[in-house]
């Protein structure tokens, strides 16, 4: 077979942790661009890769697929450029800034045809992939209670949070787009409320460090869905659905981050996640496996760049809730 080229941008947290995964698949080469060029190289070397000068450099090589793992901010105009390049795009969520940019960017999909997966990992997590099944088989009947959580352990570079669109566009929107995958049904309104009580550098790139998001379906089903930066206990990606016939949860695992209150019973019994690298490793690697299926043509795209921006939309009315402190409708 002939090796199937993948240009990567960003060599930050997860552009690493995707080029390793790249890196273990067979006959795929990896040429990695950042915008610090010592990163880059010091990655691939690391990894027995390749590094280029810059994005530009990058372009210039015949691509088969270009992951792109940079800050927020310069997912639009990359996806735009790897698009008109011919390339097939795995971009990492959110598509980008804004709903109005993204759908500018949908457009530009739309027009060139070109091929672009969104990293919305949890869809090839084993745990979220048997709870949707479950619920479509009718195996937890309708869902009177749907909860769902997405803790870190500490907040990420103040840096970063200033880029990041806010806790519930960079956290809760990974939940949003589990949920309507999951139920197959739109979130319609979303009343969410912040607190601030860790790191006051969050408050000051006007970001909250914990919120929650009551979100109410199509169907007028509830969820809630809770996020925040200072999980002492770990890494903690739940999701709880409870049904009229049955319930089911994920992330209950050996490594689950909590401790039972129960007297004698001993739960967890394994070293509990501290990142989303752990807690999700697994599903990482699937993601990539998935895009360079896609590039060669064989597979289908698990999250195509529509439904990320509905989720985006979603995320959207919830910071525009946080903001205003009453519930609001989801634009479509
Ligand atoms: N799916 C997930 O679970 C998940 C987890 C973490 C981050 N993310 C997303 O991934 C993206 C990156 O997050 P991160 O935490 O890795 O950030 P990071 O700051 O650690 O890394 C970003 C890297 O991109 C580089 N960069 C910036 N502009 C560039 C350009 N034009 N060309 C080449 N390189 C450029 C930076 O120098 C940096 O090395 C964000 O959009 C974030 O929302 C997704």
């Amino acid at each position: 077979m002939v090796a199937t080229t993948i240009g990567l941008l960003g060599a930050g947290r997860i552009g690493t942790l995707h080029a390793a995964n790249l890196r273990a698949l067979a006959e795929v080469e990896v040429l990695i661009a950042d915008a610090e060029p010592a990163r880059a190289q010091q990655v691939a070397v690391d990894l027995g890769c390749s590094a280029v000068a810059d994005a530009e450099a990058l372009f210039a090589r015949d691509l088969d697929g270009v992951v792109i793992a940079t800050g927020t901010d310069q997912h639009a105009p990359l996806v735009q450029r790897a698009a008109a390049a011919g390339a097939a795009v795995f971009c990492e969520k959110p598509l980008a800034r804004t709903t109005a940019e993204a759908l500018a960017v949908l457009e530009v999909i739309d027009a060139s045809g070109a091929t672009v997966q969104v990293g919305h990992q949890r869809r090839l997590d084993p745990g979220y992939q048997e709870a949707r099944r479950a619920y479509r088989a009718g195996e937890l009947g309708w869902l009177h209670t749907v909860r769902a959580v997405t803790a870190d352990q500490f907040p990420p570079a103040v840096a970063f949070l200033a880029t990041s669109g806010g806790l519930v566009r960079d956290c809760s929107v990974h939940d949003f787009d589990i949920l309507q995958w999951i139920t197959g049904q739109r979130i319609m309104e979303v009343y969410a409320r912040g607190s601030n009580n860790g790191d006051p550098a969050i408050g000051s790139v006007g970001d909250v460090d914990s919120a929650v998001t009551l979100a109410t379906f199509a169907d007028g089903t509830l969820a809630t869905v809770s996020a925040t930066r200072h999980n002492g206990a770990g890494h903690d990606v739940r999701l709880e659905l409870h049904g009229s016939v049955g319930t089911i949860q994920v992330g209950l695992d050996a490594s689950y981050a909590g401790r039972s209150a129960e007297p004698g019973f001993v739960y967890p019994a394994g070293q509990v996640h501290t990142t989303f690298h752990e807690r999700f490793a697994d599903a990482y690697a699937a993601e990539m496996a998935a895009f360079v299926a896609l590039v060669r043509g064989s597979g289908a795209n698990p999250c195509p760049p529509h439904e990320a921006v509905d989720a985006g939309r979603v995320a959207d009315a919830a910071q525009a809730s946080l903001d205003s402190a009453v519930p609001v409708r989801v634009a479509r």
